[in-house]
């Protein structure tokens, strides 16, 4: 059994879509509900046996690095006050035993660019590859262990998670064409709905192989002038076995106001503390239209 020990996130990205909240504040850092993206994202990891957090960051992106440090005048004075639980709370941000490092993407080239960055921090092993923004929730194991499972399961060199999208959306994603077993037999950026393979949509998850940044090595700027990650995987894939995974679970696209919407209702109707009353809301909201 591989177990995958190093996660990269990429969160060297604009955020155009989420301006101006994300002019000073990395979009990974909106929370949703009382957590940021970014932590949810680094739960999954760690949930999945990743011992090893690789971030790619740009010029403002400190929010991230401070987040996942210690603050030790915030839990000397929660301490003092006896604020346990919120003391437990700030210390849990990382779990122990989990180490972090950074590696600065100096230009927004592309998410293929940005995990080229991490080539050093990574090395030769096999390594997830996790998009904050995609907010994936399931009751059972979370998308990236179920991954994990199907990678050990079918001795893939890489997984891709995927999902089914309607025909307009394929210019929003990369999108694969396979074989009956799962194996990716060609994939594209950004299809219009007439040239895509299939719906199936490469959504925020991957399991790569080192092979992957030779490839992104080699690649030049595709879709939307960007060196895309989806172009060094249709490389990798003539040699190596590329699986897609249809994971369970409910995916949010959080980079996308409409889905960060939706994650943050669905996430607070299902928070212990706050489902009740936010229900009770919702319903005298609309009783009132
Ligand atoms: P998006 O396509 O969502 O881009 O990137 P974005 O810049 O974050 O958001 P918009 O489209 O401008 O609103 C997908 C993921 O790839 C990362 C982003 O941080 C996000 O997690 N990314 C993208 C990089 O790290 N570097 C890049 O050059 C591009």
């Amino acid at each position: 059994m591989t177990v995958i020990k190093k996660a990269v996130f990429p969160v060297a990205g604009m955020g155009t879509r989420f301006l101006p909240a994300t002019k000073a504040t990395p979009k990974e850092m909106l929370p949703v509900v009382d957590k940021p993206l970014i932590q949810y994202a680094v739960e999954e990891a760690v949930a999945a046996g990743v011992n090893e957090l690789i971030f790619v960051t740009s010029s403002n992106k400190r929010a991230i690095e401070d987040h996942f440090d210690r603050h030790y005048e915030l839990e000397k004075r929660l301490e003092e006050a006896g604020k346990d639980e919120f003391l437990s709370i700030v210390r849990d941000v990382l779990p122990k035993g989990v180490s972090c490092s950074y590696v600065r993407q100096a230009e927004p080239l592309g998410l293929g660019h940005a995990v080229l960055c991490a080539e050093s921090l990574v090395g030769s092993e096999p390594f997830a590859v996790i998009l904050a923004d995609d907010l994936i929730a399931n009751d059972g194991p979370l998308c990236l262990s179920q991954m994990v499972a199907e990678y050990n399961n079918k001795q893939a060199d890489c997984v891709l998670a995927v999902q089914e999208v309607p025909e307009q959306d394929t210019n929003k994603y990369g999108i694969v064409a396979t074989e009956q077993s799962g194996r990716v037999t060609y994939m594209v950026e950004k299809p219009k709905p007439e040239n895509a393979p299939s719906r199936q949509a490469v959504v925020g998850r991957y399991i790569l192989s080192a092979e992957v940044f030779k490839a992104l090595r080699n690649t030049a700027k595709g879709a939307g002038g960007e060196i895309q990650l989806t172009d060094a995987i249709a490389a990798v894939l003539k040699n190596q076995w590329v699986l897609a995974y249809e994971f369970a679970g409910k995916r949010y696209d959080c980079g996308s106001k409409l889905g960060f919407l939706e994650a943050t209702l669905d996430y607070a109707l299902d928070h212990p503390e706050l489902g009740q009353a936010c229900q009770e809301y919702l319903q005298k909201r609309f009783k009132s239209v």
